[in-house]
């Protein structure tokens, strides 16, 4: 079976800003609050769930040196698609030129890594190349009157392209796993805003990170103290704080940009990863731990060695 690594990498952003001090105006809440509780300074809100997609998708294709017609398969992960029918990868698949596959895949925050796993999948089986893509529009299923939610969520789009390649590849263990009966801390009926027992959540957020890691450190056969950089979903840096503690991985090992970025779901991994790419922090042959959990309850977490020239 053939195994893959990332050849190409990019994100994107809306340009509207909206801070700490901006929400300030609307809801009865400070930058003090938010950046103590959450570490988010502010985030960007805009655009749609393909345009973003597509801004992202073309620039990780731009960074392979491949076009859209080099693609056999697109997945989209989100949880804000555009349209209930069709999904939303169709739109990315039009405007990039693919020709094979699209589908989007929810799996809430976690389904970045969930769409990692299933890539690999696809290329086991015989893809050559798969395009995945984390974007999100969670401004428009967030009550911008409720502070308990409009402090958190955010807008963005991250991507990357995996390639066949001789030999295992770069996946060297994973973890996917979703406890149903949880699914009621947090959910968004279709036409509704976001609700979240946010107590319960990060309670059971940080557990879930920790307990998924361990799971694909254990099956990579590698501890925490040989990872290079871990790329944590990015939704309370008090969260990222904690798992990271438990695992022994120091922060100055670890992605953040949630400060900048808020909590962008499917996106925030890719997000980060980037990121941590475009600052220098990740090398050809790096351990990376992705690392996510979401609504769900969904967690998903892979060890990958990093195998492209940055
Ligand atoms: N501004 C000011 N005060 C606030 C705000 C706010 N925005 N929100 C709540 N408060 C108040 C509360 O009313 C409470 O007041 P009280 O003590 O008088 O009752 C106090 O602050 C503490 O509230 P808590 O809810 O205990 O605050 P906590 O420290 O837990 O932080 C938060 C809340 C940020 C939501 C945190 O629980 C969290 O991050 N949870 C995880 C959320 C998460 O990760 N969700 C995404 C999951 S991923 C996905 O699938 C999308």
């Amino acid at each position: 079976m053939a195994g893959a690594v990332i050849v190409g990498w990019g994100t994107a952003l809306p340009d509207r800003v909206v801070t700490n001090a901006d929400l300030e105006a609307t809801l009865d809440t400070s930058d003090e609050w938010i950046t103590e509780r959450t570490g988010i300074k502010e985030r960007r809100v805009g655009g749609t769930t393909a345009g973003l997609a597509v801004a992202a998708g073309a620039r990780a294709l731009e960074r392979a040196g491949l076009h859209g017609s080099d693609i056999d398969q697109v997945l989209l992960a989100t949880t804000t698609p555009d349209r209930m029918i069709p999904s939303t990868a169709s739109d990315v698949q039009h405007a990039l030129g693919i020709k094979g596959g699209a589908s989007d895949l929810n799996a809430a925050c976690s389904g970045f890594v969930y769409g990692l796993v299933h890539a690999h999948g696809l290329i086991a089986l015989g893809a050559r190349r798969v395009l995945l893509i984390g974007s999100e529009t969670l401004s428009r299923v967030t009550d911008w009157s409720d502070r308990n939610t409009a402090i958190l969520f955010a807008d963005g789009a991250g991507a990357v392209v995996l390639e066949a390649t001789a030999g295992a590849g770069q996946l060297l263990g994973w973890d996917l796993g979703s406890d149903g009966s949880a699914r009621d801390l947090l959910y968004a009926d279709i036409g509704g805003y976001l609700q979240m027992d946010g107590r319960e959540v990060f309670r059971r957020a940080v557990r879930a990170t920790v307990d998924s890691a361990l799971r694909s450190l254990q099956r990579a056969g590698v501890r925490a103290t040989d990872v290079a950089l871990a790329v944590p979903h990015q939704a309370n840096i008090r969260i990222i704080d904690a798992a990271c503690q438990r695992l022994g991985i120091p922060m100055e090992r670890t992605a953040t940009v949630l400060h900048a970025t808020g909590n962008t779901s499917s996106a925030s991994i890719p997000l980060a990863l980037v990121d941590a790419i475009d600052r220098g922090r990740l090398h050809r042959g790096d351990l990376v731990l992705l690392v996510g959990f979401g609504a769900g309850m969904s967690w998903a977490s892979a060890v990958i060695r990093w195998e492209a020239d940055t």
